[in-house]
């Protein structure tokens, strides 16, 4: 019992010394029990059309919008750091987003042109990810299609979402991540692959996404047309066993992995979905995320790689097997260095 590790038995000295194994590194690292992997990450990045030269996004230091160009060499990057995936945004011409999010299903939309670009670059090096979602390329920035009354009409926005996803997957992604919170979305995505021969393409469930501050920066990376907000298709803060029943939705239509989204403001709902599934469970680090770290470490108010690496130990800890951030290539690289 608890009366074994105390003072008063030993006449006040401690005889059980939990820090004799944190001495030495070599110590530390011997009784670590988590460990983080190149493997475990997946980078997002977006791709701007028409882009002749990597754009910065300047709520994100050190990301951008990518060319073409830039956006091959990021994925050969990844590849060779032993980074997992790429999740691919498309960022379209401005003009060229229209109320139903045209450019998501023209093949020759900037999502499906880089995804082309990237397979055909790294083949299977890296599993491909394409967002499927609507909010990149509808003139009103949300992540469906709107009724007559101007809400996000469920039903009319999966007959979207299944024509993207057929789209993506013709154009070379190894799996979609639909991230648009609407019901019903991983069963109708999924039959639509399906009927179009799309078998093997997998399906990453937002399972728990948020609606949360911390995509602001995310907002700019992807030229946001929305005024509003998505309290009306994104969980609500306050919910964590609302989770679960998300959850269980997923992995009846379907889901290959789950996500939760945003990482460190929902541990605990990481933490209880870990806990229940046998599909491998992703944690997404977004924008805001990184934008914090990088601010902060930009005024020299913390130490930018400790701060990094504990976030990412946090989800590992949390119980998440993958993470998406936009420090993966950086992290990956670094971790070999150190390995
Ligand atoms: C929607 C989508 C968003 C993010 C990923 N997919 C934005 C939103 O829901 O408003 C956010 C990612 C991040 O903030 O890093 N397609």
């Amino acid at each position: 019992g608890a009366g074994a590790e105390s003072s008063a038995e030993s006449g006040g000295f401690p005889d059980v010394r939990p820090r004799r194994l944190r001495t030495t590194p070599a110590m530390r690292r011997m009784v670590a029990e988590h460990r983080l992997h190149p493997a475990d990450l997946i980078l997002p990045a977006f791709v701007r059309e028409g882009a002749d030269r990597p754009v910065p996004v300047s709520s994100m230091p050190g990301v951008v919008q990518h060319s073409l160009d830039s956006l091959r060499a990021a994925a050969v990057d990844a590849a060779e750091a032993g980074v997992s995936g790429l999740m691919l945004f498309g960022v379209p011409d401005e003009a060229k987003k229209d109320a139903v999010g045209t450019p998501g299903t023209d093949p020759d939309g900037i999502l499906q042109v880089a995804l082309r670009a990237v397979r055909a670059e790294v083949g299977d090096a890296l599993v491909l990810m394409a967002d499927t979602c609507l909010d990149e390329v509808t003139d009103h920035g949300h992540c469906g299609v709107l009724d007559a009354d101007g809400r996000v009409d469920n039903d009319a926005t999966l007959v979207r979402y299944a024509e993207m996803a057929v789209v993506q997957a013709e154009a070379g992604a190894h799996m979609l991540g639909p991230s648009g919170m609407m019901d019903g979305q991983i069963r109708a995505i999924r039959r639509a692959l399906d009927a179009a021969g799309h078998q093997d393409v997998g399906l990453l469930a937002y399972t728990a996404k948020y609606t949360s501050a911390f995509y602001g920066p995310f907002r700019e990376a992807v030229n946001s047309s929305l005024r509003g907000d998505r309290r009306t298709y994104q969980q609500d803060p306050p919910n964590a066993r609302e989770a679960l029943r998300e959850l269980a939705l997923d992995l009846a239509e379907g889901a290959d992995l789950v996500m939760v989204k945003p990482g460190l403001p929902y541990l605990d709902v990481l933490r209880q979905i870990a806990d229940r599934v046998t599909v491998p469970v992703a944690a997404y680090q977004i924008s805001g995320e990184y934008a914090m770290v990088e601010a902060a470490a930009e005024r020299g108010w913390l130490d930018r790689e400790r701060a990094i690496e504990e976030t990412l130990m946090a989800f590992k800890r949390a119980g998440a097997d993958l993470t998406l951030t936009y420090w993966a290539t950086e992290f990956a690289r670094w971790l070999r260095a150190h390995s």
